[in-house]
């Protein structure tokens, strides 16, 4: 008999980290990579490019906006009809935008898709992660939300303060990674806080892409391989931890 399909959620997929994220995943036969869209016709762009790439790979599109409530639950049905349940979660989707010194607009915008959206999509989430014989939950973090590394700048290259606004709302996600990891663990779901290290997206803006990479932005095939390693089991000794994509270990 075939083993059954993992299915796997991930958030953001149609760009940067969760777009090669999914290219990754779908190169394993047992998985099923269901990708979360906000635009629909952008998402079915990737899907397309993906499916020539890797005509193997099985996958499947989902429009998923983590700010809208209607779009959350619109998926969940849709999920519920198709699937039955859900064997991983990744929160992905996010954003890296707001200066200095953010407008609320700019902070409440930040907010809702860095920390509300993951909040809200995995709650109602729950009875189908429940229906998994193994569920996983990982938070895709930022060391940038490291209090520890901001309050002590000597021991880390990201500790400098910059983008203040995207760091308050990476130690929230922090936070409500651990208050996950103690509630989750009642029915065996393992959960995680990510961080994928400086690559090569569309975080801030496409326009940054040159920057980032005079900054020394890696490839994000090293972020995709980070969490291909959590799903296959190697980080599971390090659950309810905050963990880098070489193995490491951040401190909150
Ligand atoms: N790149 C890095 O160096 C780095 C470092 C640390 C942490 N991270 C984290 O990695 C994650 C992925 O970022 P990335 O670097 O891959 O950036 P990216 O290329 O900009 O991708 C972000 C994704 O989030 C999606 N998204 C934005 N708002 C959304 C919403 N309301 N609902 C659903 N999806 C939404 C975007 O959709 P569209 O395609 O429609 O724009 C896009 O697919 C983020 O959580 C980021 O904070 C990145």
């Amino acid at each position: 008999m075939a083993p059954q399909k993992q299915i796997i959620l991930i958030t953001g997929a149609s760009s940067g980290i969760g777009l090669v994220t999914t290219a990754s995943l779908i190169s394993t036969p047992t998985n099923h990579v269901i990708m979360g869209v906000r635009n629909l016709a952008k998402g079915e762009k990737c899907l397309k490019d993906l499916q020539s790439q890797r005509p193997q790979g099985t996958l499947s599109l989902l429009e998923l906006d983590v700010t809208n409530d209607d779009s959350i639950s619109a998926a969940i049905n849709q999920i519920s009809m198709d699937f039955g349940r859900i064997d991983s979660l990744i929160n992905n989707a996010g954003i890296a935008e707001g200066g200095k010194h953010p407008t609320r607009a700019e902070l409440r915008n930040l907010f809702e898709i860095n920390v509300f959206g993951p909040t809200i999509l995995t709650n109602s989430l729950i009875p189908l992660l429940q229906n998994s014989p193994a569920p996983k939950v990982i938070n895709v973090s930022s060391e940038r939300g490291s209090i520890h590394n901001c309050a002590n700048p000597a021991e880390s290259k990201y500790g400098d303060g910059g983008l203040p606004a995207y760091r308050v709302t990476k130690a929230a996600l922090n936070m409500l990674t651990v208050t996950q990891y103690k509630e989750l663990k009642s029915f065996g779901c393992k959960v995680w806080c990510y961080c994928p290290g400086f690559v090569i997206s569309n975080l801030g803006g496409a326009e940054l892409q040159p920057m980032r990479k005079q900054m020394g932005a890696e490839d994000p095939q090293t972020s995709a391989d980070g969490i291909v390693e959590i799903l296959q089991g190697k980080r599971d000794s390090e659950v309810g931890m905050f963990i880098g994509r070489a193995g490491e270990q951040i401190r909150w």
